[in-house]
């Protein structure tokens, strides 16, 4: 099921607060794809949600990581999403793994998920390829931890890119199992997906996905990195052989990818993109694309480096986020323990 904005606004008036919830791997920096496709909406709905943000790092040792350089981004990404306007103070933000109820509800979920459904999951398909040398465990059962990190906090949405569509709909096809077999345990959520920015493209291949995977330097722009790189990459991003901005994604990939970043950036229509460019070159346009997206981050950049500085802040943030969630993940987890028949201890 698809859910785009209009019904998140629709909902928003009922009495009482409903749950969204979501979360990003600190398996790389921030991309714009992250930024435009996830936080961009996490942050507009502060106010009208009970809202639940985490940093997935178990999730990202699926893939080595290095040590060192996994704390330093989990940090990072706390600092980040706070500059991008996640107030602490009205969103829950914490630790994936200062959370252990996450994991355990997985063991009880992975009881009740198919092999074969795990299988068909495209995400495992492409990361098997691309990590050839280590397809572990941990990688084919990732969106049955992720089923887990959602139904433990009943949350109504959860706002994510298109990528991450088809594990929120599994996490949905486990949760009515389950909820089958045992009564209403798990509400089940529906995946919030933005209208504008579900799917960045690479800016040097833009048939495929923006990932901080991607092999090549250029097709991936992150919110932190210097504007100078940001100019760059824009300036070199890919377009075609025709001179006109025109939206059309299947004949036009980069150039339409080009024009979903600038609608985002400064909330433009593409029809009035087309008309703002009309008769001019690529290099105009890619430019004015670059310096926009230049101006987005900037504040965040800026907001980032600050908090970064201040760590005992950002400990009292992640502290305080990991204590409230514990205390609803808890309540889940010994319900669902109830049902499937463990003693209490
Ligand atoms: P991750 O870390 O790959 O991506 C984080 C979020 O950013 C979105 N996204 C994009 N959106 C538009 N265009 C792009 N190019 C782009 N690239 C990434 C993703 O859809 C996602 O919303 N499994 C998740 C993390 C996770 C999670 C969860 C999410 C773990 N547990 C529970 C929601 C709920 C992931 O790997 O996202």
């Amino acid at each position: 099921m698809l859910c785009v904005e209009k019904d998140v606004s629709e909902m928003s008036d009922m009495e009482q607060k409903q749950v969204m919830l979501s979360g990003i791997q600190p398996s790389g920096e921030l991309t714009l794809g992250s930024y435009l496709g996830a936080i961009r909406n996490w942050a507009e709905r502060a106010d009208q949600f009970d809202c639940y943000y985490f940093m997935a790092d178990m999730h990202t040792i699926t893939v080595r990581q290095n040590p060192a350089e996994l704390r330093r981004r989990t940090l990072t990404q706390l600092a980040a999403y706070i500059a991008c306007g996640l107030d602490p103070e009205k969103n829950t933000l914490f630790i994936q793994s200062h959370v252990p109820e996450h994991a355990q509800l997985s063991w009880v979920l992975n009881c009740y998920t198919m092999f074969g459904e795990l299988t068909r999951m495209t995400q495992f398909k492409a990361k098997s390829a691309q990590h050839a040398e280590n397809i572990n465990a941990g990688l084919f059962d990732y969106p049955v931890l992720m089923a887990a990190d959602i139904l433990i906090y009943q949350p109504d949405f959860v706002p994510v890119g298109d990528d991450q569509k088809q594990h929120v709909e599994l996490c949905r096809d486990i949760a009515e199992r389950f909820n089958g077999i045992y009564g209403d345990v798990f509400k089940v959520p529906q995946p919030y997906i933005p209208k504008v920015g579900a799917r960045v493209m690479s800016l040097s291949s833009p048939e495929n996905k923006m990932s901080k995977s991607d092999q090549d330097p250029n097709g991936c722009v992150y919110i932190l990195e210097r504007p100078e790189d940001i100019a760059r990459k824009f300036k070199r991003a890919v377009t075609d052989s025709e001179m006109s901005v025109r939206f059309d994604p299947e004949q036009k990939p980069g150039i339409s990818n080009l024009m979903q970043i600038y609608s985002c950036a400064v909330g433009k229509t593409y029809e009035e993109i087309e008309t703002e460019f009309a008769g001019q070159g690529y290099g105009v346009f890619k430019k004015t694309v670059g310096d926009a997206v230049i101006e987005m981050c900037r504040p965040i950049r800026e907001e980032t480096d600050r908090l970064l500085k201040d760590k005992a802040y950002l400990e009292q943030v992640y502290r305080s986020g990991a204590e409230k969630a514990s205390y609803i993940a808890s309540k889940t987890l010994r319900k669902v323990y109830k049902k499937v028949g463990f003693i209490p201890r």
